[in-house]
């Protein structure tokens, strides 16, 4: 190993200091630098929606560390070097996904949506509570973030089904693939959680007839990608009670325009796109891993594959 490992850093997001102390506690040859305005000898950049041209200046670089889960972003710039790219992968990341959805479903399964609006109301409205075991939740995708909620969620005592594109086992869950399948998990679901990446297979993927096969009544809760739902198709059906609620983190265009009709909506509960993020202490040791990977020429950990697009 070389005795001073140069590594580059941009995000608008993530703390640059809790990462340098974090990555340096697994790298201690690191050399960290800010932006490209030192690209000399740098063979890793830890990046996340950097500006246009930020990887040119880099000759020597090896791996790109894309800072989050979802690498749709990157892999649509015309910029990108071909170049191994690591997702970050963490049990931090998954906590803050599970808790988030949790508390969303939990939300609706136990009607606390209904018990504010009586609150403001001043009214005493009570709503029998039903078994957690009747109440259905399918969520879309089943990787790193989604396998976990579904987990998460079934241990609660949820009837839980999963979708995506391979067969998979989750401990609790029941997993399907195929068309079949997602049309099974939509029908069936009081809630459906979206936590599929954005690809071009993806985009647009739950669209009005989508909605219109699911129970009325039903909710959804977007926590991967604006651009999964078909805005317009949303709204029409949050409008006309097909979906009852919403809970949305994620939009097609964020941060949400001051007069987007969401605001306005009493169904519709906004975050602003904090699901979970990446805690560098619980996250570093994996990218120090993958540096030391590719420095000796082998593939990095968690590693995304451009042609999938996840
Ligand atoms: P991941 O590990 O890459 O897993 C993706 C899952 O989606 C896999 O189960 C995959 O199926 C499935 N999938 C992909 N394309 C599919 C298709 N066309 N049809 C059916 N299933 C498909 O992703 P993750 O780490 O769980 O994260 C999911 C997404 O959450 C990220 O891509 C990101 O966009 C979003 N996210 C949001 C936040 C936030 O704060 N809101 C935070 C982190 C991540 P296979 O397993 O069969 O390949
Ligand atoms: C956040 O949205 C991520 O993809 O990590």
């Amino acid at each position: 190993m070389p005795d001073v490992i140069p590594v580059a850093f941009h995000s608008e997001h993530d703390d640059p200091n809790a990462w340098e102390a974090a990555l340096r506690t697994h790298l201690p040859e690191l050399e960290f630098r800010l932006g490209n305005a030192d690209p000399d000898g740098v063979v890793a950049a830890l990046a996340w929606n950097p500006p246009h041209g930020f990887f040119a200046p880099f000759r020597e670089l090896k791996l790109v560390v894309n800072l989050g889960a979802g690498v749709d972003s990157l892999l649509g710039r015309d910029d990108l070097p071909p170049l191994p790219i690591s997702r970050l992968n963490d049990p931090g990341m998954v906590q803050l996904m599970c808790s988030y959805v949790t508390h969303a479903v939990t939300h609706y399964a136990r009607d606390f949506h209904q018990f504010q609006r009586a609150q403001r109301l001043g009214e005493w409205r009570y709503i029998h509570p039903r078994p957690l075991s009747a109440y259905r939740v399918s969520v879309l995708g089943l990787g790193e973030l989604g396998a976990a909620a579904a987990e998460a969620l079934a241990r609660m005592g949820y009837s839980v089904t999963g979708w995506a594109r391979s067969a998979k086992s989750v401990p609790g869950v029941r997993c399907l693939s195929g068309r079949e399948g997602f049309e099974t998990a939509l029908r069936e679901a009081d809630t459906l959680v979206l936590l599929l990446p954005l690809t071009p297979q993806t985009r647009g993927l739950i669209g009005a007839v989508e909605l219109a096969l699911m129970k009325p009544g039903a909710n959804l809760i977007n926590v991967a990608r604006g651009p999964l739902v078909d805005e317009a198709a949303l709204i029409a059906a949050l409008r006309s009670g097909q979906i009852a609620e919403a809970t949305l983190d994620v939009f097609e265009t964020s941060p949400l325009a001051g007069g987007h009709p969401y605001w306005a909506m009493e169904n519709v509960r906004i975050t602003p796109h904090l699901a979970s993020i990446t805690i560098p202490e619980a996250a570093a040791a994996d990218v120090a891993e993958s540096i030391r990977r590719v420095l000796r020429g082998e593939p990095p950990l968690h590693q995304v594959d451009p042609a999938r697009g996840y």
